[in-house]
Protein backbone atom coordinates (compact mmCIF):
# COMPACT_ATOMS: atom_id res chain seq x y z
CA UNK A 1 0.00 0.00 0.00
CA UNK A 2 1.33 3.69 -0.96
CA UNK A 3 1.62 6.11 1.61
CA UNK A 4 -1.38 8.16 -0.02
CA UNK A 5 -3.38 4.77 0.15
CA UNK A 6 -3.21 4.55 3.61
CA UNK A 7 -3.90 7.81 4.11
CA UNK A 8 -7.18 7.64 2.02
CA UNK A 9 -7.78 4.29 3.90
CA UNK A 10 -7.57 5.82 7.60
CA UNK A 11 -9.14 8.91 6.56
CA UNK A 12 -12.56 7.08 4.92
CA UNK A 13 -12.62 5.11 8.20
CA UNK A 14 -12.66 8.72 10.00
CA UNK A 15 -15.23 9.96 7.45
CA UNK A 16 -17.79 7.12 8.28
CA UNK A 17 -17.44 7.64 11.84
CA UNK A 18 -18.54 10.95 11.69
CA UNK A 19 -20.79 10.70 8.95
CA UNK A 20 -22.34 7.84 10.14
CA UNK A 21 -21.91 6.06 6.55
CA UNK A 22 -19.70 4.90 4.28
CA UNK A 23 -17.86 8.06 3.08
CA UNK A 24 -14.43 8.31 0.76
CA UNK A 25 -12.54 11.64 0.89
CA UNK A 26 -9.80 12.66 -1.92
CA UNK A 27 -6.37 12.95 -0.71
CA UNK A 28 -3.60 14.30 -3.39
CA UNK A 29 -0.06 15.14 -3.02
CA UNK A 30 0.46 18.77 -1.59
CA UNK A 31 1.85 21.56 -4.00
CA UNK A 32 4.54 23.01 -1.75
CA UNK A 33 5.91 20.69 1.16
CA UNK A 34 6.08 23.82 3.67
CA UNK A 35 2.53 23.06 4.05
CA UNK A 36 2.53 19.50 4.65
CA UNK A 37 3.14 16.47 2.13
CA UNK A 38 -0.81 15.65 1.16
CA UNK A 39 -3.78 17.46 1.83
CA UNK A 40 -7.92 16.49 1.47
CA UNK A 41 -10.67 18.87 1.19
CA UNK A 42 -12.87 16.09 2.05
CA UNK A 43 -14.15 18.70 4.91
CA UNK A 44 -15.09 21.33 3.23
CA UNK A 45 -16.99 19.08 0.75
CA UNK A 46 -18.98 17.14 3.34
CA UNK A 47 -19.80 20.66 5.07
CA UNK A 48 -21.17 21.81 1.48
CA UNK A 49 -23.48 18.81 1.23
CA UNK A 50 -24.58 19.21 5.18
CA UNK A 51 -24.66 22.90 5.38
CA UNK A 52 -22.26 22.84 8.43
CA UNK A 53 -18.89 24.60 9.43
CA UNK A 54 -16.39 23.42 7.38
CA UNK A 55 -13.86 23.85 10.35
CA UNK A 56 -15.41 22.70 13.00
CA UNK A 57 -16.27 19.57 10.51
CA UNK A 58 -12.51 19.42 9.87
CA UNK A 59 -11.51 19.19 13.85
CA UNK A 60 -14.15 16.36 14.23
CA UNK A 61 -12.36 14.31 11.39
CA UNK A 62 -8.83 15.20 13.12
CA UNK A 63 -10.27 14.07 16.39
CA UNK A 64 -11.26 10.86 15.03
CA UNK A 65 -8.35 10.10 12.33
CA UNK A 66 -6.37 7.65 13.50
CA UNK A 67 -2.87 8.29 11.95
CA UNK A 68 -0.75 6.58 14.19
CA UNK A 69 2.87 5.88 12.82
CA UNK A 70 2.22 7.69 9.67
CA UNK A 71 1.35 10.72 10.35
CA UNK A 72 -0.01 14.50 11.90
CA UNK A 73 -3.01 16.39 10.40
CA UNK A 74 -3.92 20.17 10.90
CA UNK A 75 -6.53 22.33 9.48
CA UNK A 76 -5.72 24.96 7.02
CA UNK A 77 -7.57 27.77 5.72
CA UNK A 78 -11.23 27.01 5.26
CA UNK A 79 -10.90 23.49 6.11
CA UNK A 80 -8.28 21.77 4.08
CA UNK A 81 -6.32 18.93 6.15
CA UNK A 82 -3.13 19.12 5.65
CA UNK A 83 -0.89 15.50 6.39
CA UNK A 84 2.73 15.75 7.07
CA UNK A 85 4.46 12.34 7.32
CA UNK A 86 6.12 11.44 10.00
CA UNK A 87 9.88 10.43 9.39
CA UNK A 88 9.78 6.94 10.64
CA UNK A 89 6.96 6.20 8.26
CA UNK A 90 9.49 7.52 5.38
CA UNK A 91 12.40 5.30 7.69
CA UNK A 92 10.27 2.04 7.78
CA UNK A 93 8.34 2.13 3.72
CA UNK A 94 11.80 2.78 2.54
CA UNK A 95 13.82 -0.33 4.38
CA UNK A 96 10.77 -2.06 3.03
CA UNK A 97 11.15 -1.17 -0.78
CA UNK A 98 15.01 -2.38 -0.21
CA UNK A 99 13.57 -5.84 -0.72
CA UNK A 100 11.08 -5.36 -3.06
CA UNK A 101 11.94 -5.68 -6.83
CA UNK A 102 8.94 -3.52 -7.75
CA UNK A 103 9.83 -0.63 -5.83
CA UNK A 104 6.45 -0.24 -4.12
CA UNK A 105 4.64 0.26 -7.80
CA UNK A 106 1.40 -1.38 -7.23
CA UNK A 107 -0.04 -4.50 -9.76
CA UNK A 108 -3.36 -2.18 -10.85
CA UNK A 109 -3.66 -3.76 -14.28
CA UNK A 110 -3.26 -7.42 -13.31
CA UNK A 111 -5.96 -9.38 -15.22
CA UNK A 112 -6.18 -6.55 -17.94
CA UNK A 113 -5.08 -6.32 -21.48
CA UNK A 114 -3.79 -3.19 -23.49
CA UNK A 115 -3.07 -3.01 -27.04
CA UNK A 116 -0.32 -0.16 -27.62
CA UNK A 117 -0.70 0.84 -31.42
CA UNK A 118 2.28 3.07 -31.85
CA UNK A 119 5.12 3.68 -34.26
CA UNK A 120 3.33 2.44 -37.69
CA UNK A 121 4.81 4.12 -40.04
CA UNK A 122 4.42 3.91 -43.82
CA UNK A 123 6.21 1.11 -45.72
CA UNK A 124 8.40 3.23 -48.48
CA UNK A 125 7.64 6.30 -46.98
CA UNK A 126 10.54 8.34 -44.95
CA UNK A 127 9.94 7.78 -41.15
CA UNK A 128 9.15 11.45 -40.04
CA UNK A 129 9.76 12.92 -36.73
CA UNK A 130 5.56 13.08 -35.86
CA UNK A 131 6.87 8.61 -36.17
CA UNK A 132 10.05 9.53 -33.39
CA UNK A 133 7.18 10.93 -31.23
CA UNK A 134 4.65 7.90 -31.66
CA UNK A 135 8.06 5.66 -31.24
CA UNK A 136 8.95 6.83 -28.19
CA UNK A 137 6.04 7.96 -26.09
CA UNK A 138 4.34 4.26 -27.22
CA UNK A 139 7.58 2.65 -26.09
CA UNK A 140 7.21 4.13 -22.75
CA UNK A 141 3.83 4.03 -22.34
CA UNK A 142 4.05 0.12 -22.99
CA UNK A 143 6.55 -0.25 -20.46
CA UNK A 144 4.91 1.26 -17.77
CA UNK A 145 1.73 -0.34 -18.01
CA UNK A 146 3.72 -3.70 -18.44
CA UNK A 147 5.73 -2.52 -14.59
CA UNK A 148 1.85 -2.42 -13.50
CA UNK A 149 0.88 -5.48 -14.46
CA UNK A 150 -1.26 -5.13 -17.22
CA UNK A 151 -0.91 -8.05 -20.16
CA UNK A 152 0.69 -5.32 -22.73
CA UNK A 153 0.51 -6.07 -26.81
CA UNK A 154 2.96 -3.76 -28.47
CA UNK A 155 1.53 -3.87 -32.49
CA UNK A 156 3.53 -2.35 -35.15
CA UNK A 157 0.55 -1.43 -37.23
CA UNK A 158 2.85 -0.59 -40.38
CA UNK A 159 1.18 0.88 -43.50
CA UNK A 160 2.01 -1.94 -46.14
CA UNK A 161 -0.88 -1.03 -47.89
CA UNK A 162 -1.66 2.28 -48.98
CA UNK A 163 -1.68 4.49 -52.58
CA UNK A 164 1.85 4.83 -52.35
CA UNK A 165 2.39 1.64 -53.74
CA UNK A 166 1.28 2.70 -57.18
CA UNK A 167 4.32 5.01 -57.34
CA UNK A 168 6.82 2.57 -55.62
CA UNK A 169 5.91 -0.26 -58.20
CA UNK A 170 6.23 2.12 -60.85
CA UNK A 171 9.72 3.36 -59.75
CA UNK A 172 10.98 -0.17 -58.74
CA UNK A 173 10.28 -1.02 -62.46
CA UNK A 174 11.54 2.25 -64.56
CA UNK A 175 14.21 4.01 -61.82
CA UNK A 176 15.50 1.50 -59.23
CA UNK A 177 18.95 1.18 -58.57
CA UNK A 178 20.10 -2.23 -57.76
CA UNK A 179 23.68 -1.04 -55.99
CA UNK A 180 21.91 1.29 -54.02
CA UNK A 181 19.12 -0.83 -52.83
CA UNK A 182 21.38 -3.55 -51.76
CA UNK A 183 23.35 -0.72 -49.47
CA UNK A 184 20.39 1.40 -48.10
CA UNK A 185 17.23 -0.47 -48.71
CA UNK A 186 14.69 1.76 -46.84
CA UNK A 187 16.67 5.23 -48.48
CA UNK A 188 16.85 4.01 -52.10
CA UNK A 189 12.99 2.72 -52.21
CA UNK A 190 12.27 6.55 -50.31
CA UNK A 191 14.56 8.09 -52.92
CA UNK A 192 12.13 6.17 -55.71
CA UNK A 193 9.00 7.00 -53.84
CA UNK A 194 10.12 11.06 -53.98
CA UNK A 195 11.00 10.77 -57.58
CA UNK A 196 8.19 9.78 -58.46
CA UNK A 197 6.27 11.83 -56.91
CA UNK A 198 7.71 14.44 -57.99
CA UNK A 199 7.59 13.54 -61.50
CA UNK A 200 3.03 13.12 -61.53
CA UNK A 201 2.84 16.46 -60.13
CA UNK A 202 2.52 17.55 -63.90
CA UNK A 203 2.35 14.61 -65.55
CA UNK A 204 -0.89 13.21 -65.89
CA UNK A 205 -0.05 10.31 -68.31
CA UNK A 206 2.57 9.05 -65.36
CA UNK A 207 -0.40 9.16 -62.53
CA UNK A 208 -2.25 7.03 -64.58
CA UNK A 209 0.56 4.34 -65.11
CA UNK A 210 1.21 4.47 -61.29
CA UNK A 211 -2.75 4.36 -60.79
CA UNK A 212 -2.45 0.94 -63.35
CA UNK A 213 0.50 -0.30 -61.20
CA UNK A 214 -1.77 -0.08 -58.19
CA UNK A 215 -4.59 -1.93 -59.55
CA UNK A 216 -2.73 -4.45 -60.80
CA UNK A 217 -1.26 -5.16 -57.21
CA UNK A 218 -4.69 -4.86 -55.74
CA UNK A 219 -5.88 -7.44 -57.87
CA UNK A 220 -3.33 -9.92 -57.46
CA UNK A 221 -1.05 -9.54 -60.04
CA UNK A 222 1.76 -11.69 -59.53
CA UNK A 223 4.83 -9.68 -60.40
CA UNK A 224 3.52 -6.64 -58.50
CA UNK A 225 2.42 -8.69 -56.12
CA UNK A 226 6.11 -10.12 -55.64
CA UNK A 227 7.92 -6.56 -56.04
CA UNK A 228 5.33 -5.48 -52.94
CA UNK A 229 6.73 -8.45 -50.86
CA UNK A 230 9.85 -7.70 -51.23
CA UNK A 231 9.28 -4.00 -50.52
CA UNK A 232 8.03 -4.50 -47.33
CA UNK A 233 10.93 -7.29 -46.25
CA UNK A 234 13.41 -4.95 -46.88
CA UNK A 235 11.47 -1.58 -45.33
CA UNK A 236 11.04 -4.58 -41.83
CA UNK A 237 14.81 -4.83 -42.33
CA UNK A 238 15.52 -1.55 -42.13
CA UNK A 239 13.45 -0.44 -39.74
CA UNK A 240 14.12 -3.77 -37.06
CA UNK A 241 17.73 -1.76 -37.16
CA UNK A 242 15.97 1.45 -35.83
CA UNK A 243 13.53 -0.25 -33.57
CA UNK A 244 17.28 -2.60 -32.36
CA UNK A 245 19.54 0.89 -31.54
CA UNK A 246 16.18 2.37 -29.70
CA UNK A 247 15.90 -0.73 -27.57
CA UNK A 248 12.37 -0.87 -29.02
CA UNK A 249 10.44 -3.47 -29.32
CA UNK A 250 6.87 -5.27 -30.74
CA UNK A 251 4.96 -8.17 -30.19
CA UNK A 252 3.45 -7.94 -33.45
CA UNK A 253 3.84 -5.96 -36.61
CA UNK A 254 -0.01 -6.22 -38.17
CA UNK A 255 -0.04 -4.08 -41.19
CA UNK A 256 -2.51 -2.79 -42.83
CA UNK A 257 -2.50 -5.36 -45.48
CA UNK A 258 -3.12 -8.56 -42.65
CA UNK A 259 -6.43 -7.22 -42.49
CA UNK A 260 -7.52 -6.55 -46.95
CA UNK A 261 -9.78 -10.39 -46.61
CA UNK A 262 -11.98 -8.81 -44.40
CA UNK A 263 -12.82 -5.37 -45.88
CA UNK A 264 -15.76 -6.54 -48.47
CA UNK A 265 -17.15 -8.47 -45.71
CA UNK A 266 -17.11 -5.72 -43.14
CA UNK A 267 -18.61 -2.76 -45.42
CA UNK A 268 -21.22 -5.36 -46.27
CA UNK A 269 -22.02 -6.20 -42.47
CA UNK A 270 -22.06 -2.17 -41.84
CA UNK A 271 -24.39 -1.98 -44.59
CA UNK A 272 -26.47 -4.85 -43.39
CA UNK A 273 -26.54 -3.48 -39.94
CA UNK A 274 -27.76 -0.04 -41.15
CA UNK A 275 -24.29 1.41 -39.90
CA UNK A 276 -23.40 2.36 -43.10
CA UNK A 277 -25.33 3.69 -46.34
CA UNK A 278 -24.56 4.76 -50.08
CA UNK A 279 -24.00 8.18 -50.72
CA UNK A 280 -22.98 9.30 -54.16
CA UNK A 281 -21.87 5.81 -54.98
CA UNK A 282 -19.75 5.56 -51.77
CA UNK A 283 -20.13 3.71 -48.96
CA UNK A 284 -20.24 6.33 -45.66
CA UNK A 285 -20.49 5.95 -41.91
CA UNK A 286 -23.24 8.98 -40.89
CA UNK A 287 -23.97 9.91 -37.25
CA UNK A 288 -25.96 7.32 -35.21
CA UNK A 289 -27.95 10.74 -33.53
CA UNK A 290 -26.39 9.09 -30.31
CA UNK A 291 -24.31 11.98 -29.34
CA UNK A 292 -25.20 15.79 -28.62
CA UNK A 293 -24.34 18.01 -32.28
CA UNK A 294 -21.20 19.38 -30.47
CA UNK A 295 -20.42 16.14 -29.95
CA UNK A 296 -20.86 14.26 -32.59
CA UNK A 297 -17.75 13.45 -35.06
CA UNK A 298 -19.71 12.70 -37.31
CA UNK A 299 -21.45 16.24 -37.67
CA UNK A 300 -19.36 19.60 -38.88
CA UNK A 301 -20.77 23.01 -37.97
CA UNK A 302 -20.90 25.36 -41.30
CA UNK A 303 -22.33 28.92 -42.21
CA UNK A 304 -25.66 26.81 -42.99
CA UNK A 305 -25.75 24.80 -40.02
CA UNK A 306 -24.69 21.70 -38.56
CA UNK A 307 -24.00 19.36 -41.71
CA UNK A 308 -23.11 15.47 -42.06
CA UNK A 309 -20.03 14.57 -41.92
CA UNK A 310 -19.60 11.09 -42.70
CA UNK A 311 -16.59 8.47 -42.74
CA UNK A 312 -15.88 6.48 -46.08
CA UNK A 313 -15.32 3.10 -45.63
CA UNK A 314 -15.55 1.92 -49.48
CA UNK A 315 -15.25 4.35 -52.43
CA UNK A 316 -17.26 4.38 -55.14
CA UNK A 317 -14.53 2.66 -57.40
CA UNK A 318 -14.80 0.15 -54.92
CA UNK A 319 -11.32 1.35 -52.61
CA UNK A 320 -10.90 0.52 -49.31
CA UNK A 321 -9.62 3.31 -46.71
CA UNK A 322 -8.22 3.61 -43.92
CA UNK A 323 -11.24 3.89 -41.58
CA UNK A 324 -12.01 0.21 -43.12
CA UNK A 325 -8.67 -1.15 -42.12
CA UNK A 326 -8.72 0.66 -39.26
CA UNK A 327 -12.78 -0.74 -38.46
CA UNK A 328 -11.18 -4.40 -38.95
CA UNK A 329 -8.14 -4.02 -36.64
CA UNK A 330 -10.06 -3.35 -34.02
CA UNK A 331 -12.63 -6.54 -34.22
CA UNK A 332 -9.20 -8.13 -34.58
CA UNK A 333 -7.76 -6.78 -31.33
CA UNK A 334 -11.14 -7.38 -29.04
CA UNK A 335 -12.20 -11.00 -30.94
CA UNK A 336 -8.54 -12.28 -30.87
CA UNK A 337 -6.21 -10.36 -28.49
CA UNK A 338 -9.38 -9.83 -25.80
CA UNK A 339 -8.44 -6.58 -25.55
CA UNK A 340 -9.55 -4.44 -22.51
CA UNK A 341 -7.68 -1.11 -23.60
CA UNK A 342 -6.55 -0.03 -26.81
CA UNK A 343 -3.99 3.16 -27.17
CA UNK A 344 -3.06 4.98 -30.26
CA UNK A 345 -0.11 7.12 -30.42
CA UNK A 346 -0.69 9.14 -32.96
CA UNK A 347 -0.27 12.56 -33.54
CA UNK A 348 -3.06 15.35 -33.27
CA UNK A 349 -3.90 15.60 -36.99
CA UNK A 350 -5.86 12.30 -37.22
CA UNK A 351 -8.09 13.05 -33.86
CA UNK A 352 -11.25 13.10 -35.93
CA UNK A 353 -10.27 9.92 -37.72
CA UNK A 354 -9.92 8.31 -33.91
CA UNK A 355 -13.32 10.25 -33.13
CA UNK A 356 -15.05 8.60 -35.75
CA UNK A 357 -13.63 5.38 -35.75
CA UNK A 358 -14.05 5.31 -31.43
CA UNK A 359 -17.75 5.87 -32.27
CA UNK A 360 -18.74 3.78 -35.30
CA UNK A 361 -17.17 1.08 -33.71
CA UNK A 362 -18.83 1.43 -30.30
CA UNK A 363 -22.36 1.50 -32.34
CA UNK A 364 -21.07 -2.01 -34.04
CA UNK A 365 -20.71 -3.25 -30.60
CA UNK A 366 -17.04 -3.42 -30.23
CA UNK A 367 -16.80 -1.91 -26.74
CA UNK A 368 -13.34 -1.50 -25.27
CA UNK A 369 -11.78 1.45 -23.77
CA UNK A 370 -10.39 3.36 -26.72
CA UNK A 371 -7.96 6.17 -26.30
CA UNK A 372 -6.27 8.47 -28.81
CA UNK A 373 -3.17 9.33 -27.65
CA UNK A 374 -2.38 12.26 -29.16
CA UNK A 375 0.80 14.34 -29.30
CA UNK A 376 1.46 18.17 -30.81
CA UNK A 377 4.96 18.74 -33.30
CA UNK A 378 8.53 18.91 -32.81
CA UNK A 379 9.65 22.78 -33.90
CA UNK A 380 13.26 23.86 -34.69
CA UNK A 381 15.14 26.84 -32.50
CA UNK A 382 13.29 29.05 -34.95
CA UNK A 383 10.23 28.03 -33.95
CA UNK A 384 9.24 26.34 -37.60
CA UNK A 385 9.77 22.84 -38.71
CA UNK A 386 13.04 21.11 -37.63
CA UNK A 387 15.29 20.86 -40.17
CA UNK A 388 18.52 18.90 -40.46
CA UNK A 389 21.87 21.00 -41.25
CA UNK A 390 21.59 20.49 -44.54
CA UNK A 391 18.19 21.72 -44.56
CA UNK A 392 16.08 18.79 -45.14
CA UNK A 393 13.01 17.46 -43.15
CA UNK A 394 14.41 15.40 -40.05
CA UNK A 395 14.04 12.22 -40.28
CA UNK A 396 14.59 9.86 -37.22
CA UNK A 397 18.09 8.29 -38.14
CA UNK A 398 19.36 12.06 -39.03
CA UNK A 399 18.76 12.83 -35.33
CA UNK A 400 19.85 9.65 -33.62
CA UNK A 401 22.70 10.32 -35.93
CA UNK A 402 22.98 13.67 -34.33
CA UNK A 403 22.70 12.93 -31.19
CA UNK A 404 25.35 10.34 -30.86
CA UNK A 405 27.81 12.42 -32.79
CA UNK A 406 27.23 15.17 -30.06
CA UNK A 407 27.26 13.09 -27.32
CA UNK A 408 30.34 11.51 -28.13
CA UNK A 409 32.36 14.77 -28.64
CA UNK A 410 31.07 15.72 -25.48
CA UNK A 411 32.24 12.50 -23.67
CA UNK A 412 35.51 12.84 -25.60
CA UNK A 413 36.01 16.20 -23.72
CA UNK A 414 35.06 15.18 -20.56
CA UNK A 415 36.66 11.78 -19.92
CA UNK A 416 39.70 11.42 -22.93
CA UNK A 417 41.23 8.52 -21.09
CA UNK A 418 38.41 5.92 -22.07
CA UNK A 419 38.80 3.70 -24.90
CA UNK A 420 37.14 4.62 -28.16
CA UNK A 421 35.05 1.56 -28.34
CA UNK A 422 33.75 1.94 -24.42
CA UNK A 423 33.54 5.97 -25.49
CA UNK A 424 31.42 4.76 -28.60
CA UNK A 425 28.91 2.98 -26.58
CA UNK A 426 28.55 5.71 -23.93
CA UNK A 427 28.11 8.36 -26.75
CA UNK A 428 25.02 6.17 -28.16
CA UNK A 429 23.53 5.53 -24.71
CA UNK A 430 23.39 9.01 -23.68
CA UNK A 431 22.81 10.49 -26.98
CA UNK A 432 19.74 8.21 -27.53
CA UNK A 433 18.94 8.88 -23.88
CA UNK A 434 19.06 12.40 -24.19
CA UNK A 435 16.73 12.51 -27.52
CA UNK A 436 14.20 9.57 -25.73
CA UNK A 437 13.87 12.35 -22.51
CA UNK A 438 13.64 15.29 -24.32
CA UNK A 439 10.57 14.10 -25.90
CA UNK A 440 9.30 12.60 -22.77
CA UNK A 441 9.83 15.42 -20.03
CA UNK A 442 7.58 17.35 -22.09
CA UNK A 443 3.87 17.53 -21.85
CA UNK A 444 2.89 15.58 -25.15
CA UNK A 445 0.32 17.85 -26.55
CA UNK A 446 2.61 20.80 -26.72
CA UNK A 447 4.71 21.87 -29.50
CA UNK A 448 8.42 21.61 -28.50
CA UNK A 449 11.19 23.30 -29.35
CA UNK A 450 14.33 21.10 -30.33
CA UNK A 451 17.29 21.94 -29.11
CA UNK A 452 20.41 20.06 -28.99
CA UNK A 453 22.38 22.03 -26.65
CA UNK A 454 19.37 21.79 -23.73
CA UNK A 455 18.75 18.14 -24.41
CA UNK A 456 22.61 17.28 -23.88
CA UNK A 457 23.49 19.38 -21.05
CA UNK A 458 24.90 17.61 -18.29
CA UNK A 459 23.57 19.91 -15.67
CA UNK A 460 19.96 20.44 -16.97
CA UNK A 461 16.62 18.75 -16.90
CA UNK A 462 18.67 16.12 -19.02
CA UNK A 463 18.68 12.50 -19.55
CA UNK A 464 22.91 12.73 -19.22
CA UNK A 465 22.20 14.33 -15.79
CA UNK A 466 19.92 11.58 -14.50
CA UNK A 467 22.38 9.54 -16.22
CA UNK A 468 25.00 10.58 -14.49
CA UNK A 469 23.71 10.90 -11.42
CA UNK A 470 23.17 7.05 -11.43
CA UNK A 471 26.70 6.11 -12.50
CA UNK A 472 27.89 8.76 -9.44
CA UNK A 473 25.46 6.85 -7.05
CA UNK A 474 26.78 3.34 -8.01
CA UNK A 475 30.45 4.29 -8.13
CA UNK A 476 29.96 4.72 -4.32
CA UNK A 477 29.93 0.76 -4.00
CA UNK A 478 33.13 0.14 -6.14
CA UNK A 479 35.06 2.01 -2.95
CA UNK A 480 33.50 -0.21 -0.57
CA UNK A 481 36.54 -3.18 0.58
CA UNK A 482 33.21 -5.60 1.20
CA UNK A 483 29.77 -5.52 -1.05
CA UNK A 484 26.53 -3.74 0.77
CA UNK A 485 24.28 -6.23 1.70
CA UNK A 486 21.35 -3.76 0.94
CA UNK A 487 18.38 -6.43 1.67
CA UNK A 488 19.36 -6.75 5.33
CA UNK A 489 20.27 -3.06 5.85
CA UNK A 490 17.50 -0.40 7.63
CA UNK A 491 16.97 2.92 7.08
CA UNK A 492 17.08 5.98 10.03
CA UNK A 493 16.26 9.64 9.08
CA UNK A 494 17.50 12.43 11.17
CA UNK A 495 18.86 14.73 8.57
CA UNK A 496 16.38 17.25 6.81
CA UNK A 497 17.89 15.92 3.29
CA UNK A 498 18.25 12.14 4.38
CA UNK A 499 14.09 12.43 5.01
CA UNK A 500 13.85 14.60 1.88
CA UNK A 501 15.42 11.36 -0.26
CA UNK A 502 13.20 9.11 1.52
CA UNK A 503 9.94 11.18 0.61
CA UNK A 504 10.72 10.88 -3.15
CA UNK A 505 11.89 7.58 -2.78
CA UNK A 506 8.67 6.08 -1.57
CA UNK A 507 6.66 8.34 -3.41
CA UNK A 508 7.96 6.06 -6.58
CA UNK A 509 4.92 3.86 -6.63
CA UNK A 510 2.55 6.80 -6.20
CA UNK A 511 4.13 8.16 -9.57
CA UNK A 512 4.03 5.33 -11.99
CA UNK A 513 0.60 4.83 -12.20
CA UNK A 514 -0.41 8.79 -12.46
CA UNK A 515 1.39 8.17 -15.53
CA UNK A 516 -1.32 6.27 -17.33
CA UNK A 517 -4.01 8.61 -15.78
CA UNK A 518 -3.53 11.25 -19.14
CA UNK A 519 -0.69 9.20 -20.28
CA UNK A 520 2.05 11.30 -19.51
CA UNK A 521 5.37 10.22 -19.14
CA UNK A 522 6.52 13.37 -18.36
CA UNK A 523 5.32 13.63 -14.77
CA UNK A 524 7.86 10.48 -14.09
CA UNK A 525 10.81 12.24 -16.17
CA UNK A 526 10.03 15.30 -13.77
CA UNK A 527 9.78 12.88 -10.86
CA UNK A 528 13.13 11.41 -11.60
CA UNK A 529 15.03 14.51 -11.74
CA UNK A 530 13.24 15.73 -8.28
CA UNK A 531 14.73 12.39 -7.25
CA UNK A 532 18.27 13.10 -8.62
CA UNK A 533 18.12 16.74 -7.24
CA UNK A 534 17.22 15.64 -4.00
CA UNK A 535 19.93 12.91 -3.74
CA UNK A 536 22.93 15.20 -4.98
CA UNK A 537 21.89 17.19 -2.09
CA UNK A 538 21.58 14.44 0.43
CA UNK A 539 25.30 13.87 -0.85
CA UNK A 540 26.52 16.86 -0.31
CA UNK A 541 25.13 17.39 2.81
CA UNK A 542 25.69 13.71 4.38
CA UNK A 543 28.71 11.58 4.61
CA UNK A 544 28.29 8.37 3.17
CA UNK A 545 31.34 6.28 3.74
CA UNK A 546 32.79 8.71 6.16
CA UNK A 547 29.78 7.59 8.66
CA UNK A 548 29.80 5.20 10.73
CA UNK A 549 27.76 2.23 12.00
CA UNK A 550 23.92 2.18 11.72
CA UNK A 551 24.25 5.91 10.31
CA UNK A 552 26.55 4.57 7.92
CA UNK A 553 24.42 1.19 6.53
CA UNK A 554 21.09 3.20 6.47
CA UNK A 555 22.82 5.81 4.36
CA UNK A 556 24.30 3.20 1.73
CA UNK A 557 21.04 1.46 1.81
CA UNK A 558 19.27 5.16 0.94
CA UNK A 559 22.22 5.75 -1.96
CA UNK A 560 21.13 1.51 -3.02
CA UNK A 561 17.06 2.41 -3.17
CA UNK A 562 18.54 5.68 -4.91
CA UNK A 563 20.16 3.96 -7.96
CA UNK A 564 17.51 1.25 -8.29
CA UNK A 565 14.43 3.82 -8.31
CA UNK A 566 16.49 5.89 -11.11
CA UNK A 567 17.36 3.08 -12.83
CA UNK A 568 14.09 1.50 -13.28
CA UNK A 569 12.39 5.05 -13.80
CA UNK A 570 14.90 5.71 -16.73
CA UNK A 571 13.95 2.08 -18.05
CA UNK A 572 10.38 2.80 -17.78
CA UNK A 573 11.31 6.11 -20.16
CA UNK A 574 13.00 3.40 -22.23
CA UNK A 575 16.74 4.71 -21.15
CA UNK A 576 19.61 3.31 -20.42
CA UNK A 577 22.41 3.84 -17.95
CA UNK A 578 25.99 3.19 -18.46
CA UNK A 579 28.34 1.70 -16.68
CA UNK A 580 30.76 4.93 -16.75
CA UNK A 581 30.51 8.35 -18.37
N1 LIG B 1 0.58 4.72 -40.62
C1 LIG B 1 -0.09 5.82 -40.02
C2 LIG B 1 0.70 7.11 -40.27
O1 LIG B 1 1.89 7.06 -40.46
C3 LIG B 1 -0.28 5.66 -38.55
C4 LIG B 1 -1.11 4.47 -38.15
C5 LIG B 1 -1.64 4.60 -36.75
N2 LIG B 1 -2.42 3.45 -36.32
C6 LIG B 1 -3.65 3.18 -36.72
N3 LIG B 1 -4.21 2.07 -36.29
N4 LIG B 1 -4.33 3.98 -37.49
O2 LIG B 1 0.12 8.18 -40.25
Amino acid sequence: MTILQDLESRLATALESVVGEPTRGPVTPAADLRFGDYQSNAAMVLAKQRKTNPRALAQEIIDKIDLSGLATAEIAGPGFLNFRILPEAFASRATAMLNDEKLGVPNIGAGKTVVVDFSSPNVAKPMHIGHIRSTIIGDSLGRVARFLGFNVIADNHIGDWGTQFGMILYGWKNLLNHDALEVDPIAELVRVYREVNAATKDNPELREECKNELVRLQTGDPENTEIWLRCIDLSKLGLQKIYDRLDVHFDYWLGESFYNDRLGSLVEEFLEKDLARVSNGAVCVFSGGTKKLEEDPFQVHREEGWVDNPSIIRKADGGFLYATTDLATIEYRIDTWKADHVWYVVGVPQQLHFRQLFDAAERWGKSCDFQHVAFGSILGEDRKMLRTRSGENVGLIEVLEEAVERAAAAIAEKNPDLGAEEAAEIAETVGIGAVKFAELSQNRLTDYVFSWERMLALQGDTAPYLQYSNVRIRSIFRKLEQPFDAANASIVLTEDQEIHLARLLVRFGEVVPTVLDDFRPNLLANYLLELARAFHSFFEACPVLKAEGVTRASRLALCDLAAKTLGKGLDLLGIKVPERM
